[in-house]
């Protein structure tokens, strides 16, 4: 696999990712998932590189995928447990990025609950002159890149299984409905579908969808909408995206019960009937079952693609970990 296009060091976010970008993103994993269908699965590709996952934050599948895709490519993988590190001994983040560097990462993963620690540290590597990639896996309320390109990845494919590519989404209707205020997730897929020339509709209660989220689609390819009802956001949707309450990041009470809750904004099968016949309903995961999406609607395999995000999470960040090494083996 040669790839002569990519010239990011670093990925925080998706606010300036190109349609360029998008796609190479989009066919470096679909050339991942076909290693991935064989019986060995795994390539020489980031042999003797050093890929450190950083997660000061809980996290199953980001984290579990992220050394998996590392692994497959050969990377030697170092995982990184705050509870058990020196940072209980008082050790700043950059100095534990920096005890890393030393150790010669290549990569730092980073996962952290404050937004704007992954560019602090990418900040610091490119003030001290060395060529370590920072991929941000999650910054608070910030953005969650790997999350957003693996939802892309995942829709386009269902579109078009062998070529997965941008154009694949122009003039469809995407919804994304909960809680958009505190979700990176949703931030960084208002920025892939909005460059893809689809129309994105957001619903939430206007305690989790503040009016200022209408500034995000100034200048974007597609248009986006916001809604305080579900209804108008379903209406005919090719694709619903469904959120988690990110209680753990709720200073006030801003809802009035999960029961209301759900009743107003939890994806059920009859609101499916409000969208396209062949709806399909994704969610980032983890779930909190009967809140955001009805039980049994996130098990059938007609409707959801829950399980599907989470297989592509690893093609997808094998794309991203080669594009962000190659340059360096
Ligand atoms: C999300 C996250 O951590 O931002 N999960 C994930 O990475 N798959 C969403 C969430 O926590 O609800």
């Amino acid at each position: 696999m040669t790839n002569t296009t990519w010239t990011r060091r670093h990925i925080l976010s998706l606010a300036d990712f190109t349609g360029v970008e998008y796609d190479t993103v989009l066919q470096t994993a679909a050339s991942f998932r076909e290693v991935l269908s064989r019986r060995v699965k795994k390539v020489p590709t980031l042999q003797g590189q050093v890929v450190c996952n950083l997660f000061f934050e809980s996290s199953t599948r980001t984290r579990s995928s992220f050394e998996l895709a590392a692994k497959r490519l050969s990377a030697d993988t170092l995982n990184f447990t705050p509870s058990t590190s020196s940072l209980t001994k008082g050790e700043t983040i950059l100095d534990t990025a920096k005890t890393y560097l030393a150790m010669g990462a290549d990569i730092m993963v980073i996962r952290h609950r404050e937004a704007g620690v992954p560019q602090a540290v990418a900040t610091e590597m490119n003030r001290l002159g060395v060529r370590v990639g920072v991929l941000n896996a999650g910054d608070g309320q910030h953005e969650h890149p790997s999350q957003a390109l693996l939802d892309l990845f995942t829709i386009c494919s269902l579109l078009d299984p062998k070529n997965p590519r941008l154009e694949l989404l122009a003039g469809k209707k995407v919804a994304i409905v909960g809680d958009i205020l505190h979700s990176r997730v949703a931030r960084s897929n208002i920025w892939s579908i909005t460059a893809t020339g689809a129309e994105l509709h957001l619903a939430g209660p206007p305690t989790l969808l503040p009016k200022l989220f209408a500034d995000y689609g100034t200048g974007r390819a597609g248009k986006l909408f916001l809604h305080w009802e579900i209804e108008p956001a379903l209406a005919d949707a090719d694709l619903v995206m469904t959120l988690r309450l990110q209680k753990e990041r709720m200073s006030q009470h801003l809802l009035p019960s999960l029961r209301e809750y759900h009743q107003r904004y939890g994806i059920t099968r009859s609101l499916l009937k409000l969208c396209k016949p062949d709806v399909k309903v994704l969610h980032p995961g983890p779930v909190n079952r009967g809140v955001e999406i009805s039980s049994d609607l996130m098990d059938d395999s007609q409707f959801s693609l829950i399980s599907q995000q989470v297989t592509s999470g690893v093609a997808v960040r094998m794309a991203l970990l080669y594009l962000m090494g190659s340059g360096k083996t």
